[in-house]
């Protein structure tokens, strides 16, 4: 994977996270000043890409970021945010970009992404023309999509005049992935893969089983969660428990470390300071050669499961699909 990301700007090789912010479906003990707080630490201690959503909470996480970040000078962060898929047209594109800068408190916003493919009733090239546009007024520095696929990127891309889309936020960890289509396309024209889910929700955490599984309503939908998962990933996880005790460093540390190794952008969520005090020492751990290849050798001997990045109702009209949105 490239590693010039968003040229011009120091930012840090892995980020955080900030769905959680959103305090909705993550289940219990998530404490907005726990959240806040963590998100502090990270930015001091040098995790300086953060990402959030117009969606997350409706606006909640947004607001949080925006707190969180006010003490700090506006070259110590790197803020990505996203427009919802039911807002992505030309018509509506300026109203959610400009509130979400009213909820960050910013003047501009580095990264803005698209979240996901836009209706089918939408036309892809007039929003795009609509993002180049707030790009020259300096409303924001880069723009970067998410759950795209290669064709809708190559259309966003032939349509915008001066400006590429510089990267694509997928779902990527060591058990989930897309197929090696998008992730060539986007190699060869040269974007930056940001990793959503890099620890597959806690699955990767090495602290959930079949008959342990998280609460909250967005990872008991999750069927990465099922027993045969468990089952079928179970060498995997014997493999990462091994790794990480050899080295005296924690599974989660391993699989973020191994993300940073392959060249994408871990964005991990987190539920408070001590999760945030394990990544920020994940930023700086290179795994040998040797520890490359026992994940490596693990992995290839069951295989991912290939994600699809085309899971939003596309064919909904956009005022159907954002009342959907309230009921989540
Ligand atoms: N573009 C998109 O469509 C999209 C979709 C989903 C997410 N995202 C973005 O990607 C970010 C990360 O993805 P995600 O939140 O789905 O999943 P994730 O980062 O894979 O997992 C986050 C969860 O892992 C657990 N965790 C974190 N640090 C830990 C540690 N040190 N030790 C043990 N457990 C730890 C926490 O859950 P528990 O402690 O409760 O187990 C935390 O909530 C989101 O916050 C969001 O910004 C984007």
């Amino acid at each position: 994977m490239v590693d010039h990301l968003f040229e011009g700007s120091n930012v840090s090789k892995i980020g955080l996270g900030t769905w959680q912010l959103g305090l909705k479906g993550w289940g219990s003990g998530y404490e907005e000043s726990e959240l806040v707080d963590g998100l502090r630490n990270g930015i001091k201690n040098g995790l300086n890409f953060i990402d959030t959503a117009e969606i997350y909470g409706m606006g909640k996480s947004e607001n949080l970021v925006g707190e969180a970040i006010r003490e700090f000078d506006r070259r110590q962060f790197f803020i990505a945010t996203k427009l919802a898929g039911f807002n992505a047209s030309a018509k509506r594109v300026k109203k959610s970009l400009t509130n979400s800068l009213n909820r960050l408190n910013l003047d501009y916003i580095d990264l803005y992404q698209v979240h996901w493919e836009p209706s089918v009733y939408t036309s892809i090239p007039e929003l795009f023309l609509e993002l180049e546009k707030a790009l020259k007024e300096g409303m924001i520095k880069h723009i970067g999509v998410s759950n795209f696929s290669a064709e809708s990127i190559e259309k966003a891309n032939n349509s915008m005049k001066e400006s590429k889309v510089e990267s694509n936020q997928i779902k990527f960890n060591l058990v989930e992935r897309p197929n090696s289509k998008l992730l060539d396309f986007m190699m060869e024209n040269n974007m930056k893969l940001i990793a959503w889910s890099p620890l597959a929700q806690g699955f990767l955490s090495g602290k959930y089983s079949a008959g342990n599984r998280p609460t909250g309503s967005v990872r008991r939908i999750n069927r990465l969660f099922s027993t045969s998962n468990f089952e079928k990933f179970s060498p995997l996880h014997t493999e990462l428990k091994r790794i990480s005790e050899e080295r005296k460093i924690s599974i989660v540390q391993l699989v973020l470390a191994y993300e940073k190794h392959l060249g994408v952008l871990p964005i991990p969520g987190f539920r408070n300071t001590k999760q945030v005090n394990e990544i920020i020492s994940a930023n700086s751990i290179i795994l040998s050669p040797e520890e490359i290849k026992s994940i490596e050798t693990a992995l290839r001997m069951i295989g991912p499961i290939e994600t699809s990045v085309g899971f939003y109702p596309r064919f909904l009209p956009n005022f159907i699909a954002r009342l959907g949105f309230l009921f989540i």
